[in-house]
């Protein structure tokens, strides 16, 4: 027999894995119809809405590096959101004509992030984004990383940013309403809820976190979430938690350290078809049909 997708997870995290498993999925079957995977972010529309999150360091999980990860999200469909990757890479991956972002880091250096976004914009990018959550090292002092040193970043720069460029500005690692909220005042067009993979202490399962962020933006901007989905039944809990859009990193990195491109192209296959099973069978025509209701926490 098949193994099923959800039997096993394989990169745990308890808080993370806890909330998952406390959401049961309610089924139901009549009027149902084939549901449309198509998903449309920023005036494009993709092939599935499970997205490739920031990833960066490709070359040690395969000789192909970003641009051969980027190939392997591209045939799946979807869209590449690189981590911090350097500027001819992304030349390279953009040249190809593969959907791209890169998150600039919240380099101390601004006259560099200004840098990079023009670059990024120039060279093609669907977009460029930041990682708020890697501001500060773990223990408390600003990161110093062989590719840079990051700094504080306030409302106004981070305002300034996104209105220097044509291209929508994504602030990555929200995790309260607060934060949310200055996303938006900032100019943001879209955020990402994520603990980047549980990089602090105790940090809140991003879909707990979802309900206040989303209350908070308001539909302004759509809301992306990263953070332990592995298959089609954790993607479907983070839409029916009130996702827009979902991001997967180190499922993608596993496959492509295991197989190289074909294997992430493979995987994203699997878990979009996975993904279709259950909104068919819980009739959702479309991601955007994916309802709260259809999922309930459990109490026992
Ligand atoms: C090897 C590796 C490199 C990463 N690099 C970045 C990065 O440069 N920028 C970023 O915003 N997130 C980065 N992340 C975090 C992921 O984008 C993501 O937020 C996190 O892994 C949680 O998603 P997951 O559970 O699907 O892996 C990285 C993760 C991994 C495993």
């Amino acid at each position: 027999m098949a193994e099923a997708a959800h039997d096993k997870r394989i990169n745990s995290n308890l808080l993370v894995d806890a909330f998952f498993d406390s959401l049961m999925i309610r089924y139901s079957y009549i009027d149902n119809v084939e549901p449309c995977m198509d998903y449309e972010l920023f005036g494009k529309v993709y092939k599935t809405p499970i997205l490739g999150a920031a990833l960066g360091l490709h070359t040690r999980f395969h000789e192909s590096g970003s641009l051969g990860y980027a190939r392997g999200i591209a045939s799946g469909g979807s869209v590449n959101f690189n981590g911090w990757i350097e500027d001819e890479e992304l030349e390279a991956i953009c040249a190809e004509g593969i959907p791209s972002a890169r998150g600039v880091k919240p380099f101390a250096d601004h006259d560099r992030i200004y840098q990079c976004i023009e670059h990024d914009e120039k060279c093609g990018a669907i977009a460029v984004c930041m990682d708020l959550d890697h501001i500060f090292d773990v223990d408390g002092r600003y990161v110093d990383a062989p590719y840079g040193k990051c700094g504080r970043q306030t409302l106004p720069d981070l305002r300034g940013y996104a209105s220097s460029t044509s291209l929508p500005f994504i602030l990555k690692g929200i995790l309260t309403a607060k934060d949310a909220e200055k996303a938006v005042e900032a100019g943001a067009a879209a955020i990402i809820v994520s603990n980047h993979n549980n990089r602090f202490p105790s940090m809140i399962p991003p879909l707990a976190a979802l309900p206040e962020i989303k209350k908070a933006v308001a539909g302004q901007i759509p809301v992306l979430v990263d953070g332990g989905i592995e298959s089609g039944v954790e993607a479907f809990k983070a839409f029916a938690c009130g996702a827009d859009g979902v991001m997967v990193c180190r499922t993608l990195m596993m496959a492509f350290s295991k197989g190289g491109p074909q294997a992430v192209t493979e995987k994203l296959i699997r878990m979009t078809d996975e993904l279709r099973g259950i909104m068919a069978n819980t009739g959702a025509s479309c991601v955007s049909e994916i309802r709260t209701d259809q999922v309930v926490r459990r109490d026992f």
